[in-house]
């Protein structure tokens, strides 16, 4: 979020996570499962598999501050067997973006003026931890999306490792046309996957991005039928599994760090990654 303040609305009680999935948290503090509920998230655990889903179908999934800082809460609380996250949206939508009556502050915390900027940049970046830890080399992040994607909801799906969309999709990144840019982590991954000119055009336009389109420009790695999404993203989370635990996460940082790196460093970190898998391997 752009210019917000931390507020002593319900969404504040929305603390840090317990210690596991449904954990009871701190002395005082209530259910994870409970405090997500109440900021529209659904967190279920399956063995390796997470799934959370935007759980507000009556309002397209619209997120608040407390669905941010509940993502952060998920983040900081899965198990450690978890190999595979799935992020869904319950209803019609992925979802609408940013609940539009924070705008108002009929949501009980709404925005300030940013006169104070070192607590703004501290409360926004509070809520990019929803985002950020989707990109631990230690899950896959899969984003199962289906009708609109809007806003901070396409800028979730970008965070995600995998994009699989059914063909009724349709990305926006709306925030410039309501004054705002988008702050939830969105516009690196924007910007690697479709490039900056690609990128300018999307957000400066706020246009929306259909399913055929979102597959051209690899925003989708897959596109399915809308009817087959479960059963498309129930398949890739198999192979997903289907492949060595330890190769899994030394690949997906190994691959994350190549964009960043020159040939020299990518070559000496893949000899780095290479000799921690054989030492797994063959090591006595
Ligand atoms: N915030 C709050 N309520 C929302 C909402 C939102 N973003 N999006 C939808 N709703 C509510 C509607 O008000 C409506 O409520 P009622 O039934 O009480 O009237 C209900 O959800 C269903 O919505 P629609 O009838 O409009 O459903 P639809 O399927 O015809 O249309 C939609 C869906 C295209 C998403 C449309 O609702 C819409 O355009 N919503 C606004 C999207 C938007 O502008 N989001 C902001 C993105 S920017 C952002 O996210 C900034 C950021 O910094 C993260």
């Amino acid at each position: 979020m752009a210019d917000a303040r931390v507020g002593n609305g319900p969404e504040a009680a929305t603390g840090p996570a317990g210690s596991g999935p449904t954990g009871s948290g701190t002395a005082g503090e209530r259910p994870l499962e409970e405090r997500l509920a109440e900021a529209g998230l659904r967190l279920e655990v399956d063995g390796a598999v997470a799934t959370v889903t935007l759980n507000r179908p009556e309002r397209r999934n619209a997120m608040t501050f407390a669905t941010w800082r509940g993502l952060a809460a998920i983040g900081r609380s899965l198990p450690d067997g978890v190999r595979v996250v799935v992020l869904r949206g319950a209803g019609p939508s992925f979802s609408a973006g940013i609940d539009l009556s924070m705008f108002s502050g009929d949501g009980g915390e709404g925005f300030a003026d940013g006169s104070d900027a070192e607590a703004t940049d501290r409360f926004i970046a509070e809520l990019q931890e929803g985002y950020t830890w989707l990109r631990r080399p230690d899950i896959v992040t899969v984003a199962a999306v289906h009708g609109h994607a809007i806003g901070g909801g396409f800028q979730l799906a970008l965070a995600c490792d995998i994009r699989v969309a059914a063909d009724d999709v349709k990305f926006c990144m709306k925030e410039p046309a309501l004054g705002l840019v988008p702050d939830l982590t969105g516009t690196k991954p924007l910007v690697e996957i479709v490039g900056i000119g690609r990128a300018l055009e999307l957000c400066l336009t706020a246009r929306t991005v259909l399913a055929e389109e979102a597959a051209r420009l690899g925003i989708a790695e897959i596109v399915v039928p809308r009817d087959g999404l479960d059963a498309a993203v129930d398949g890739l989370v198999a192979s997903l599994l289907a492949v060595n635990p330890g190769a899994a996460v030394a690949t997906k940082r190994l691959l994350w760090e190549a964009a960043e790196n020159t040939l020299e460093q990518q070559c000496a970190a893949e000899r780095r990654e290479q000799i921690g898998r054989l030492r797994d391997l063959f090591g006595k």
